[in-house]
């Protein structure tokens, strides 16, 4: 297990992810983040219907393979997400072409990763599972989860709430593998302290939002870099779990601020009774905006990223 760790940072130009984003994350993101040295990663629901999940799986598998020739030990690893939450009607048939493409790492999200990690440890594959607290980081440590994402305050998306500080040394009480840490990482510096905190690497969404490979609209991408910290709100009125969202967007939707601290929709990952709107008009980002000034490339971004992250 620490060789196959050692072996991927190896791969990287920083200890980071280019986390996976519902919606926005795509196959341009994840092969640019990887062969800029990130690892890449996208939910796998963002592939419909499902015969393009495996359009994006060719594509990315192929891609990547090509970039590895020309810069041999130099491509990162790629990750697909797959919500293993009970309202997504899509795990099986999307496990199934995990198993065929094998991504070198699977991220379990919203629910257990034993089922997923009996079947990715048969090709080799790794699972990371995300959690936002320590009884999740214990629950998903028991049942084979590889690695731990922890969610800490500040994130993008269904945040934590603990610091980074707070949150490492807890769950590095019982848990020996590779500990991933995001929220509200957005500069070199930042990943600094992040892996400095104990962390092997820095698992980063909002400061992805603002590059051009990312499938989110423009008008939210200049959200994200318009906005300061006190325009991400939390609130459980859009899927009745704490996320945080970008205030601009809630107001442009005509919702009122008082209503927020209710929640109204509920966590759902089924097409149907998916709440129309809540991601692909309200949009989330986290506390990170605050240090996110312009729209770039991937390569740029990374670049920049490693610069500060080495000095
Ligand atoms: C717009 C958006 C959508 C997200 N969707 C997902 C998702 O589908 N699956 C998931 O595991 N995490 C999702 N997240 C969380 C990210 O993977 C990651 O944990 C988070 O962005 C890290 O915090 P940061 O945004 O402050 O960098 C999402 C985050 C954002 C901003």
């Amino acid at each position: 297990m620490t060789t196959k760790i050692d072996a991927i940072k190896a791969r990287l130009s920083i200890p980071a992810f280019a986390a996976p984003m519902f919606l926005i994350s795509g196959p341009d993101l994840v092969i640019e983040a990887c062969k800029a040295g990130v690892i890449g990663a996208f939910p796998t629901l963002n592939a419909r219907p499902v015969e393009v999940l495996e359009e994006w799986f060719k594509r990315i598998t192929t891609e990547l393979a090509a970039a590895e020739q020309e810069n041999p030990g130099k491509v990162a690893p790629w990750a697909a997400n797959l919500i293993v939450h009970r309202s997504n009607k899509r795990y099986g048939p999307d496990l199934n072409l995990i198993l065929k493409y094998k991504p070198d790492i699977v991220i379990t999200s919203l629910g257990s990763p034993e089922k997923v990690a009996a079947r990715v440890h048969e090709y080799g594959g790794l699972v990371f599972s995300d959690v936002n607290n320590v009884e999740f980081a214990h629950k998903a440590a028991n049942r084979g989860a590889d690695g731990l994402i922890l969610i800490c305050e500040g994130a993008g998306g269904h945040t934590g709430s603990m610091s980074a500080d707070t949150f490492i040394p807890l769950v590095r009480k019982f848990f020996k593998g590779p500990l991933i840490v995001g929220g509200a990482i957005s500069t070199g510096t930042d990943i600094k302290h992040t892996i400095k905190a104990g962390a092997d690497f820095a698992y980063m969404g909002t400061r992805f939002i603002a590059t051009n490979e990312c499938q989110a609209s423009d008008a939210y991408k200049q959200m994200v870099v318009d906005a300061e910290a006190d325009d991400v709100v939390l609130t459980p009125y859009f899927t009745g779990i704490p996320a945080h969202f970008l205030m601009p967007s809630i107001l442009a939707a005509g919702i009122d601020a008082f209503d927020l601290d209710k929640p109204r929709g509920k966590i759902s990952f089924d097409e149907e009774d998916n709440m129309g709107s809540t991601w692909k008009d309200i949009w989330s980002a986290g506390k990170g905006v605050e240090d996110i000034h312009k729209v770039k490339p991937v390569a740029e971004l990374v670049a920049e990223l490693k610069q500060a992250y080495k000095s």
